[in-house]
């Protein structure tokens, strides 16, 4: 198909008009601020008024006295509440759940209709968790404590005038609801009503001619009751209208994390991982946190503007309590923070001794469009216990293949079968191992996704093939959006059977994006996404092979000429959903039925491998994710660090950055450091915009090339532990990529470190983030030993702030062993992981102060759901009193063909950290002892690195012994 010049000038100008080339950066006044989002400006408004009016009227909501009705078998608390000011009745639900987790609703008792709740596993996984029983229920008053949990740690207090709750663990408050009494429900009403506004503006009306004095309270209390009742029936931003035909319906409140400085989550933002002050005299940023799925290209850095993903949980940590945040809703959100206390003479003497407890409190101030109020908190004692109750209600990570962790080299785009086989070809004569070739929107036949450029891309099959002859995978690019025309099978067969999103009028809604006019699937309806996921079949989707994966971008979703480039919120999904109730999740569901269909296009035997831009709680279930079109610049390659782990932190483990920045064309220094951080990183990929000069690792010459393909080595190497490091996650959530707050939870300086992190439990990486810079200070938490990855010396951090200082010329990246750790590796680099796959082992142990490591290495065929049935090794290793062993745990099918089909011998050993040299190191075998071959150097500090070779005696999964002697 060819269109004509009129249809590519209409194309051009609408790309040009909503796709700025590089070097013009987004521009602020595109997307909303706080004010300019009317709830949010009525939300904050409430909260305004609630700080200025606290001492004379605390919220107005009470819990109806004799309401409280406890169901102590079933976990069910239930209460009756009243907001007086406007004589609402609401219901107030907890359901006491395992994990010492804990639902909370509050819904209106006698809604003129329904909300929106996003129910179901929509946003939740199959296996909701099992509700625990209450324990002891004690009433003080008009509260009641009531306990529950193993030997009743957790407990639950119900304040009832005003209406507030608090959750302690172990006895310590942890987090509590409606302390500021920020809860502010716009009830629905017919829209007769609109004058009629909530009562709290009709509160005693001002006496006719009295006229505040400017700047008075009476003046700032007067202007934020007309700012409730702003725009609550229709609004308009940047000349488009959101028709909202349901008027208000949003939600806040407020929760505070009792004695804690420090929050983390609410992604997806370009700041620190540590949240910053948005509220308060102590404010770093002027707006709220927004959580609104958006496609925010060339993203400013150090901003809570809203990006392609949400997640709408948050976590706090202080010494001895953990607790977390999670409100089930996919409307638009945004959240403000605010330290109390921080600044306190108490507090700061408190921090400066280490006390733990400080009288700091972080309050957030939740604020959503629309949706239920249907939150989960979890409580615990460190950050492990909340990921793993968050991922257990929302899903466990999927297990990826192991190629999908390894390196991936994208571009857009390569531009025809010639491209593709010449950069494969590069990479191995530039001895450079990767895995997967990437295509772009270009590959198609005029952006018609599942389709093939007729000309460039003539023969996709045998180019895939030649690819997977070296173990290698491609992905194309798949879009949500689809180009109207009824000679594309899949623009036809949607619109045939009524699956595209409707406008507010009921016709297909139609936008712009990459293809000129199209149409978006409604993927919250089932039937359209069991249709999607047909569309993935060998047979359907023509031209492609068992080594194709996909790529799913666009999908927040951008609609180029949608209101904030997205789709309006007045858009009709199935049952006329509007299109508000959804958005935030929309992304995923997409993410979700692509997964289906490559689930199903082998009968459910391989994992599939799907990236996806937008992203909302529970996507660690389908694939992972990148973080948007970034820019070549320094500053962007240090925002990588804290937005991973911000995500990571809040299940979707599986997370990267564009490898040398998406925009733009990087100095070959800023690429490299890219690729030495990026090495060791969850999802590695490398990709740039169209425009950009070619940047693929072989053409910035020395020592650039031989730099880069050090850093790629360097992640082949640790594919083993970074696998098992996955595997870990499917089960407990931990992230790959973690913040020092989780590996450190009783250091407190860990607490708001966001700058560095630690890869599991045993590596600690810091980026180098700015040109020639000669060191980098790096913060190594004293309760470790540390060792330098490349020379294993140990590090001598400074006593007092526990930092030491590394320097940094461009081939140092620096990197720490933390002792205790045993880290399974494979040395013997090829062309692409699954060449690898029958490798021998090395192992790394770094011993700890005690001189003792333990370490674990999972491994499987790397591609099937077989593990399920057994078919995986798990082996632990332990080094204690100079021996080290290793046996098998949960290996059921140890001797079957499929695991003896795995590489399992380890070829070498080295031991970090040790204080004398071994004079010998044996290891049985049947009964003797053979001496094995260990040379050892040592290194300054007096500390000795033996390798030992094992000559093929270990094999893992068995049990064995090795004895230095
Ligand atoms: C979006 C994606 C980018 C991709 C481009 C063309 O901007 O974020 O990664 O290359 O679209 O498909």
């Amino acid at each position: 198909m060819h269109q004509g010049g009129g249809y590519l000038l209409a194309t051009l100008l609408v790309f040009l008009a909503v796709f700025p080339q590089p070097g013009v950066m987004v521009k602020q006044e595109d997307f909303k601020q706080c004010s300019q989002s009317a709830f949010c400006l009525r939300q904050r408004a409430y909260a305004d008024l609630a700080d200025i009016t606290r001492a004379s009227s605390p919220s107005p909501c009470e819990l109806v006295p004799g309401s409280l009705d406890v169901k102590s078998e079933e976990g069910v608390v239930t209460a009756s509440l009243i907001d007086r000011e406007r004589n609402i009745p609401f219901s107030f639900n907890v359901n006491l759940l395992e994990r010492d987790t804990a639902r909370v609703s509050i819904k209106e008792s006698r809604p003129l209709k329904p909300r929106y709740e996003l129910t179901g596993d929509l946003a939740l996984d199959a296996k909701y968790p099992a509700s625990v029983p209450v324990g002891s229920v004690k009433h003080h008053g008009a509260d009641t404590t009531i306990r529950f949990g193993k030997d009743e740690r957790n407990s639950l207090l119900i304040r009832s005038k005003p209406f507030s709750f608090e959750l302690a663990i172990g006895g310590v408050p942890a987090i509590s609801f409606n302390d500021k009494g920020y809860l502010y429900y716009e009830h629905w009403r017919p829209k007769k009503d609109e004058e009629a506004a909530p009562a709290v503006e009709n509160q005693a009306p001002e006496p006719e001619g009295a006229v505040p004095a400017a700047g008075s309270t009476e003046e700032k209390i007067r202007n934020l009751k007309e700012n409730l009742k702003k725009d609550l029936w229709e609004e308009t931003f940047n000349g488009k209208t959101d028709s909202k035909p349901h008027g208000p319906a949003s939600i806040g409140f407020d929760v505070s994390f009792l004695g804690s400085k420090n929050v983390y989550g609410i992604p997806q933002h370009a700041s620190d991982f540590s949240l910053k002050s948005t509220r308060g005299p102590h404010k770093a940023y002027e707006e709220p946190y927004r959580m609104y799925n958006l496609d925010v290209f060339e993203y400013i850095m150090d901003s809570p503007m809203a990006l392609y993903g949400s997640i709408p949980f948050m976590m706090s940590h202080k010494k001895g309590a953990t607790a977390g945040i999670y409100w089930m809703n996919a409307a638009e959100m945004w959240v403000d923070v605010e330290t109390h206390g921080a600044e306190s003479v108490l507090s700061k003497a408190a921090e400066y001794l280490h006390l733990g407890h400080t009288n700091t409190t972080t309050t957030t101030h939740w604020m959503a469009e629309s949706g239920a109020l249907d939150f989960f908190v979890f409580l615990g004692t460190k950050p492990t216990d909340i990921f793993n109750s968050f991922t257990a209600l929302t899903g466990r990570p999927a297990m990826p293949q192991s190629f999908a962790i390894a390196y991936h080299q994208c571009r857009w785009n390569y531009m025809d079968e010639q491209d593709v086989s010449d950069v494969d070809e590069n990479f191995d004569k530039y001895d450079i191992p990767f895995d997967v070739l990437w295509l772009d929107i270009e590959h198609t036949d005029g952006k018609r996704y599942f389709t093939w450029d007729p000309v460039k891309f003539a023969n996709p099959v045998a180019m895939q093939e030649n690819l997977a002859s070296k173990g290698r995978k491609m992905v194309t690019i798949i879009d949500p959006h689809i180009k109207r025309d009824d000679n594309f099978h899949i623009s036809k067969d949607f619109k045939d059977k009524g699956m595209f999103i409707k406008d507010k009028d009921g016709n297909d809604f139609d936008g712009w994006c990459w293809p000129g006019s199209s149409n978006w699937i409604d993927y919250t309806d089932e039937k359209a996404r069991a249709n999607w996921a047909d569309k993935f079949s060998f047979a359907n989707y023509k031209g492609s092979t068992p080594s194709l994966y996909t790529w799913n971008d666009m999908n927040e979703p951008s609609v180029f000429s949608g209101p904030e480039t997205t789709m309006p919120k007045d858009a009709l999904h199935k049952d006329s959903v509007e299109h508000r109730d959804v958005h935030n999740v929309y992304g995923t569901l997409f993410h979700r039925s692509t997964f289906q269909g490559h689930l199903d296009r082998n009968n459910g035997k391989d994992r599939p491998f799907i990236l996806s831009r937008a992203f909302f709680a529970g996507t660690q279930r389908y694939g992972a994710i990148w973080t948007g079109d970034n820019f070549s610049k320094w500053s962007h390659l240090e925002a990588s660090v804290p937005m991973l782990l911000t995500i990571g932190s809040s299940g979707v483990v599986f997370g990267g950055a564009d490898v040398g920045g998406f925009f733009g064309n990087p100095e070959p220094d800023l690429l490299l450091r890219w690729y030495q951080v990026a090495a060791f990183q969850p999802f590695f990929r490398a990709h740039a915009h169209i425009d950009t000069k070619r940047r693929e690792p072989w053409l910035f010459g020395e020592p650039y090339t031989t730099l880069i393909r050090a850093a790629i080595r360097h992640r082949y190497k640790i594919l083993p532990y970074l696998y098992t490091l996955f595997e870990e996650s499917t089960r407990t959530g931990n992230p790959v990529m973690r913040p020092m707050v989780a590996e450190f939870p009783k250091d407190e300086k860990s607490f708001s470190v966001g700058d560095q992190f630690m890869l599991g439990s045993g590596i600690l990486v810091k980026p180098v983030i700015t040109k020639e810079q000669a060191s980098v200070d790096v913060y190594l938490p004293s309760s470790s030993v540390w060792y330098d990855y490349e020379t294993f010396e140990k590090a001598s951090p400074s006593s007092s702030s526990g930092i030491v200082t590394v320097k940094t010329p461009l081939e140092k990246i620096p990197i720490f062993l933390r002792g205790g750790n045993i880290i399974p590796r494979r040395e013997r680099v090829r062309r692409s992981s699954s060449l690898m796959h029958r490798d021998p082992y090395t192992l790394w142990v770094a011993v700890d102060g005690e001189g003792k490591a333990n370490g674990r290495l999972y491994a499987d065929d790397g591609h099937s759901y077989d593990y399920q049935k057994g078919d995986f090794i798990d082996s632990e290793f332990t080094f204690s009193a100079s021996v080290l062993k290793g046996r098998a745990i949960n290996t059921p099918n140890l001797d079957s063909a499929a695991i003896k089909a795995l590489g399992c011998r380890m070829e070498r050993i080295v031991l970090v950290g040790l204080k004398a040299a071994p004079r010998r190191v044996v290891v049985a075998d049947g009964g003797d002892k053979l001496t094995l071959q260990v040379e050892t150097r040592k290194v300054s500090g007096g500390l000795h690195v033996a390798t030992v070779k094992t000559g093929g005696n270990i094999v893992i999964g068995e049990t064995w012994e090795l004895v230095i002697e």
